[in-house]
């Protein structure tokens, strides 16, 4: 089985979204197999982002995604698991994506798109490692 991280962000937890996003996976046919809500501190965030360290917004998403609690869980599914989450969040900014997918229907600012979902098998095992780091 092959799994990814999937964060739905502070927005999506403040908004009442993590039924209808959880909801979407589950139905797709992929698996929850880890869940916690927490807040993600300063040091998590910018680990979890670290690629974005010198962007102009990197100091808005971390503070964005430490400011709330966020649902972050691990998903699994038969193959390609990230790429299944990605093209059913939509692309990032929600304003361009497509409708039927989590971005498209619930957003509308790039800012506050609602998820995080690894873009790649190397960033899934990675990001995996950070948040559910096994013993
Ligand atoms: P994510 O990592 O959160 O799943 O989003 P993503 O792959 O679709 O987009 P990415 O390029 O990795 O950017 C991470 C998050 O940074 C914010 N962002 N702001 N103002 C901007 O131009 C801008 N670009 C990106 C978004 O919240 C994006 O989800
Ligand atoms: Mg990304």
């Amino acid at each position: 089985m092959d799994r990814t991280l999937v964060i739905c962000k502070p927005d999506a937890v403040e908004r009442g979204l993590v039924g209808e996003i959880i909801g979407r996976l589950e139905r797709k046919g992929l698996t929850l197999v880890a869940a916690e809500l927490r807040t993600l501190d300063e040091a998590t965030a910018g680990r979890h982002y670290e690629e974005h360290k010198d962007k102009p917004f990197f100091g808005e998403l971390v503070e964005f995604i430490t400011g709330g609690p966020s649902m972050v869980m691990v998903v699994e599914g038969p193959g390609d698991t990230w790429k299944v989450v990605r093209t059913m969040m939509g692309v990032t900014n929600p304003k361009e994506a497509a409708p039927g997918t989590i971005r498209g229907d619930f957003g509308l600012l790039t800012g506050q798109n609602l998820v995080h979902g690894s873009d790649g098998p190397e960033s899934a095992e990675h990001e995996i490692g950070i948040f559910f780091p096994s013993p």
